[in-house]
């Protein structure tokens, strides 16, 4: 993004496209007046007549010839009812301006931002929704054709009109910029096609990511996870010709390495189901089992970009779930690397072995607070859908605080209860500890309440994206494909951590 600045006047605007707000009662924003006196009274009556459709996500294009040579045509943005209108609606409408931004090609925008205020989202959110519900809606998925990819750069320079203080707005649409720019960084990674995204590959992309942001970055390969006893992450390994990785990246705020949350990653780059191999028809997608991983680099993306005043480590178990003659069998006994053993039922559940060993690391690694993110149970579509993603937790002021985070970004999380019937049906084996697969009944509680086993008491959330990093039909904020979900909300929790805690006297 090249230039940001404003203008007083529709007079001096130099873009070609000029993005206005409107609604029924659009004659009562300030400036209303100037607008007609510029543009004409037709305006106006376009409006009353419909012709500019002011209801809700309702774009209406209109070419326009006035003294202004730049300017060619006004987008005009439906809003509905003021009083219905949410951060979240502004943030969906504004993806839709994203995807006709990317139709018309334009990338040198103004905003008219007065005709978007509307009472209770003040000017810099609606500068900051702009930025991240555009950038979510013009991204698009890089594909392999021989035709050239386009390039998914968008807004080259953008200009308010506007009578407000001009640096904030700039800050806030920087940082609604970060945003949108870390969820299409994860949802290219999901997207990714498993033969150029292997574990190697995304430690690889993690390391590239603490370069920029200063991370303290380690990469612990196969030798190194064999000498430590990761018996988990090993296990799931043993059918691939490909190492495993286990990511881990520092965000140090403060002297003390204290108050520190964690981040875990799924990260299975490729899900056969191993010996407990998928039904060709459900081994599809499963180059995204590692959305949970992206989830995690995207969220510290955003945390280097903005540096808040919040300890982070995040901790990602990268390999694929493959088949060979030397791959985990069902009937195995794993030793995992917190020393507890677990009874392998079905070598399909293999994202709760990488994450035992992944929690455990990031514990060891001074996590105060965990949170992991995986697309670990097709469970949690059965109970939930596609546009929710459960969540299990140990604590509940830490939960509600999270679930306060995801109000705000507008990722629905939904919280499932975790039993100490549940637990007892994990812990039944009897040859080991723990079993990974008690049953298909209800079955993200058993996946999520594995990993749970080896958080202990530290504060902890689970989130199942199973259905959510994955979207099969697109919405209005991006298309169908890596969705990036729990970026935005992780490091807003991150972001608003301490205020959060205080607010709930600590967790
Ligand atoms: N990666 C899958 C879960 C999944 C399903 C992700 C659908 C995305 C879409 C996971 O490793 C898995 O296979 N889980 C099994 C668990 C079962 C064997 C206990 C499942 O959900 O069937
Ligand atoms: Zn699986
Ligand atoms: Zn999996």
């Amino acid at each position: 993004m090249k230039i940001l600045k404003e203008t007083k006047a529709f007079e001096t605007v130099t873009s070609e496209l000029l993005i206005i707000g409107v609604r029924k009662n659009s004659n009562q924003v300030k400036g209303w007046e100037q607008f007609i006196s510029f543009f004409g009274d037709s305006f106006e009556e376009f409006i009353k007549s419909g012709d500019i459709d002011t209801g809700s996500k309702k774009l209406t294009k209109i070419p326009v010839i006035t003294s202004n040579q730049n300017l060619k045509r006004i987008l005009f943005v439906g809003l509905g009812d003021q009083k219905t209108l949410t951060d979240q609606i502004l943030r969906e409408t504004f993806g839709l301006v994203g995807k006709e931004l990317k139709k018309l090609k334009a990338t040198n925008i103004s905003i008219w931002l007065e005709s978007f205020t509307a009472a209770p989202i003040d000017e810099n959110d609606i500068a900051f929704l702009s930025a991240e519900g555009i950038g979510m809606g013009y991204y698009t998925i890089p594909h392999y054709k021989t035709t050239s990819n386009e390039p998914n750069t968008y807004i080259e320079s953008v200009e308010f009109v506007t009578e407000a203080d001009i640096d904030e707005l700039v800050a806030s649409f920087k940082v609604g910029k970060v945003y949108a720019d870390s969820v299409n960084e994860a949802r290219s990674l999901v997207n990714k096609p498993p033969n150029l995204l292997t574990a190697p590959d995304l430690a690889d992309y993690a390391v590239e990511l603490a370069k920029q942001y200063d991370f303290e970055v380690e990469i612990l390969n196969k030798a190194e996870l064999e000498e430590l006893g990761m018996g988990g992450i090993l296990a799931v390994n043993r059918g691939s010709s490909i190492e495993p990785r286990l990511i881990t990246l520092k965000y140090k705020a403060t002297e003390e390495w204290d108050q520190v949350v964690g981040l875990v990653g799924k990260g299975v780059t490729y899900d056969t189901g191993g010996y407990s191999i998928k039904p060709k028809a459900s081994m599809v997608g499963m180059k995204g089992d590692m959305g949970g991983a992206a989830a995690v680099l995207g969220a510290m993306r955003i945390v280097g970009e903005t540096r808040p005043d919040q300890n982070v480590v995040a901790v990602i178990g990268a390999t694929d779930n493959m088949i060979s003659s030397d791959a985990m069998k069902p009937d195995d006994i794993i030793t995992t690397y917190s020393g507890k053993t677990v009874e392998n039922l079905n070598s399909d559940a293999e994202g709760r072995l990488v994450l035992a060993d992944a929690v455990t690391y990031a514990k060891q690694q001074g996590a105060n607070y965990l949170i992991d993110v995986a697309t670990l149970t097709g469970g949690v579509i059965t109970a939930l859908g596609f546009d929710k993603t459960g969540a299990l937790s140990n604590n509940e002021a830490f939960f509600d605080a999270f679930i306060e985070a995801s109000i705000e970004t507008g990722e629905f999380v939904w919280g499932m209860p975790l039993t100490e019937n549940d637990k007892k049906r994990i812990r039944k084996s009897d040859v080991a500890d723990l079993n990974n697969s008690p049953g298909s009944d209800g079955h993200m509680i058993f996946g999520g309440g594995f990993v749970g086993e080896f958080v202990e008491n530290t504060p902890w959330i689970h989130l199942d994206i199973a259905g959510t990093s994955d979207s099969k039909s697109g919405n209005d904020i991006g298309p169908k494909g890596g969705t990036g979900v729990m970026v935005r909300t992780m490091a807003t929790f991150i972001e608003r951590f301490q205020e959060l805690q205080q607010e709930r006297n600590s967790f």
